[in-house]
């Protein structure tokens, strides 16, 4: 079959991302392009039109239009994925040979702009709830005891990444985290792909945006939390802690010299979809059907766990004894495909359609799955084995030229990775270059492995020392 045929396959539940759920969530002005001749709108950088960065040009005109209506410095759309506008953010905000704080659950793209501009991560590691497998939201206090363990004369941290909310939708309360670092003048960039539709939804009792909250740079995956089309995301600029230049330098390196029209259109259809009252008003409104159905589950005892982000809807699968992996591979053969299968969990993304059917379906095939289930006892998720603060033991640009050679990853114990080990979803990687892998990673990535495929018999690039 060709990926073109693929394309147009009929599923019957899609309950994965792009949030705008096969089109049926897209902005009307896009859709109206869409439905004229096809490619007749696929346009170049025409004076007209202009880039992400032209001074003049309809693109331009509308960033600035933008960053006005959200009392921003900049903002700058993006046709890289969140993935690429990240990778800008944290070159503007350090050189090679300084430090970057980050949590342990940073996306793979921080760790591949950190091995490329050898740019040192220190991680920090993050509160486990093993009832749940998932790492839970930082508290103030988890965070000031990070900052207190943390060498600021020996070490030059420039700047700090958060991730708020995290892919399964839990958030923290930002604005106190970012005043901390703030107040040790550090800037802070969050990778906000999940929590762009909070930035218009002040009363929806939702996550504050972390851009009211006054992170430097924030940025958005518009095709994971707006209904855009995938590869689609923006970057917001603000406060006087980045260099302006550098961001915009930071931002012409990674930039292709032919960005697509289509996805600038879409960019900026999808945020502006959510500036319109009458499209405002219907999200909101499937954002409570959303809250709505979460409570319905409930009712037909279906185990869930409740985040911060009402679209998200996380399975427990560890309470009947499955893990999320198989209960994954079961729904995906009965039609209903989820976003993020997990250890102990199973998450499915409503998005911004109307997904009233998805109640009965789940009840259905859960009650199925139910029956193949054997209950196991203690199905606790295992404590990932970081320190609180930690460095990788060789610097991780360094690491990641170095010459290498490939062994399987349980016999490594010992050696230097030059390899990132990640599974996606949901690409927070398990071991990056320069880290020594010691048993107790083994031994948390084998029980990994006994649930996902992505990890079985698995091999990883060690240094030749
Ligand atoms: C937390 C987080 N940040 C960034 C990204 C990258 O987003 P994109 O796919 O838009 O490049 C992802 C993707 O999974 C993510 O989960």
């Amino acid at each position: 079959m060709s990926i073109s045929s693929f394309l147009t396959k009929k599923i019957l539940k899609s309950l994965f991302f792009p949030a705008h759920n096969r089109g049926k969530a897209l902005p009307k002005k896009l859709i109206k392009i869409l439905k004229k001749d096809p490619g007749f709108w696929d346009l170049p950088e025409l004076p007209e039109i202009g880039s992400p960065l032209s001074k003049d040009g309809l693109i331009a005109k509308s960033q600035k239009e933008l960053s006005k209506r959200f009392k921003t410095k900049r903002c700058f759309f993006g046709v890289n994925g969140a993935s690429g506008l990240i990778q800008s953010g944290i070159i503007a905000m350090a050189k090679p040979g300084e430090y970057i704080l980050m949590p342990r659950n940073v996306h793979i793209s921080v760790i591949k702009t950190c091995a490329m501009q050898n740019i040192i991560p220190i991680f920090f590691n993050i509160e486990f709830s093993s009832k749940t497998g998932h790492y839970k939201p930082i508290t103030k206090k988890w965070f000031k005891k990070i900052f207190k363990n943390i060498d600021f004369k020996k070490t030059k941290v420039v700047g700090v990444i958060l991730v708020n909310p995290y892919y399964q939708g839990y958030a923290a309360e930002l604005e106190p985290l970012i005043d901390i670092c703030h107040q040790n003048n550090l800037p802070v960039l969050v990778d906000e792909a999940h929590g762009a539709y909070f930035l218009f939804c002040e009363n929806l009792n939702l996550p504050k945006s972390s851009l009211k909250s006054n992170a430097d740079i924030v940025v958005h995956s518009l095709h994971k939390s707006l209904n855009g089309l995938t590869q689609t995301s923006v970057l917001w600029y603000q406060g006087d802690l980045i260099e302006e230049s550098n961001l915009i330098r930071s931002i012409n390196l990674f930039q292709t010299t032919s960005p697509s029209s289509l996805l600038l259109s879409s960019c900026e259809e999808s945020i502006k979809d959510w500036l319109n009252k009458k499209s405002l008003s219907k999200y909101q409104y499937r954002i409570l059907k959303a809250k709505a159905i979460f409570q319905k589950l409930l009712r037909k005892n279906i185990p869930l766990i409740k985040t911060q982000d009402p679209l998200k809807i996380i399975l427990n699968t560890s309470k009947i004894g499955i893990d999320g992996f198989t209960a994954d591979r079961f729904f995906y053969k009965n039609g209903l495909i989820a976003e993020l299968p997990e250890i102990m969990t199973l998450t499915f993304c409503l998005g911004f359609s109307d997904q009233r059917d998805f109640i009965i379906l789940l009840e259905k095939l859960w009650k199925k799955l139910q029956k193949h289930s054997k209950t196991i006892n203690n199905f606790k998720g295992l404590k990932p084995p970081f320190k609180l603060v930690e460095t990788p033991k060789i610097d991780i640009g360094s690491a990641w030229r170095s010459k290498t050679y490939k062994m399987p990853l349980y016999e490594s114990i010992g050696k230097i990775s030059g390899d990132i080990i990640c599974p996606y979803p949901p690409g927070i990687p398990l071991i990056v270059p320069g880290e020594i892998i010691d048993k107790d990673r083994i031994d948390w990535i084998r029980t990994q492995s006994l649930y996902n495929e992505y990890l079985v018999n698995s091999y990883i690039r060690v240094l030749n020392t």
